[in-house]
């Protein structure tokens, strides 16, 4: 299930985003996590099993779109529906309020998590 990143999660979703192609700095990783802590128009959510296994994190635009900006499985544990499940219940949270889309750097697994 989703839940929501608190700050005691903080080495566990930085390794997470760290998985993301835009590199594994860890002053940037560092600044995103803070972005997510402090900006209120930020929401970072965790997929939580027994263990936490995933990260997804949405950036609201304008109060108009909910811009889906990270998505990242560990890798142990990919392929299995998790990806795919974190997108479709962030849209099921934000589809009310919000017109859900990805940016550029998740475009791509949106994409295929429309597919079928
Ligand atoms: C992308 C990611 C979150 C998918 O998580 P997952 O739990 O493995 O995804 P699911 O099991 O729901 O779906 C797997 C399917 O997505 C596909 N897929 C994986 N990464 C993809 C990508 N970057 N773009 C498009 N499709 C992708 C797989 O090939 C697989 O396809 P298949 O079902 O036809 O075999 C995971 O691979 C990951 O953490 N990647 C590193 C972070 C990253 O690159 N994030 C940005 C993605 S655009």
């Amino acid at each position: 299930m989703l839940i929501r990143y608190k700050k005691n999660f903080e080495k566990i979703a930085m390794g997470l985003l760290s998985f993301m192609p835009e590199g594994k700095e860890v002053k940037k990783l560092q600044e995103t996590i803070k972005k997510y802590e402090e900006n209120s128009d930020w929401h970072l959510y965790l997929w939580k099993e027994d263990d936490i296994l995933g990260a997804i994190g949405i950036k609201i635009e304008d109060n108009i779109n909910a811009v889906i900006q990270h998505i990242s499985v560990t890798p142990s544990h990919r392929n299995m529906g998790i990806g795919k499940k974190m997108v479709n219940e962030v849209k099921n949270m934000y589809k009310d309020k919000y017109a859900v889309c990805p940016d550029e750097r998740t475009l791509a697994f949106y994409n295929k998590c429309d597919e079928e």
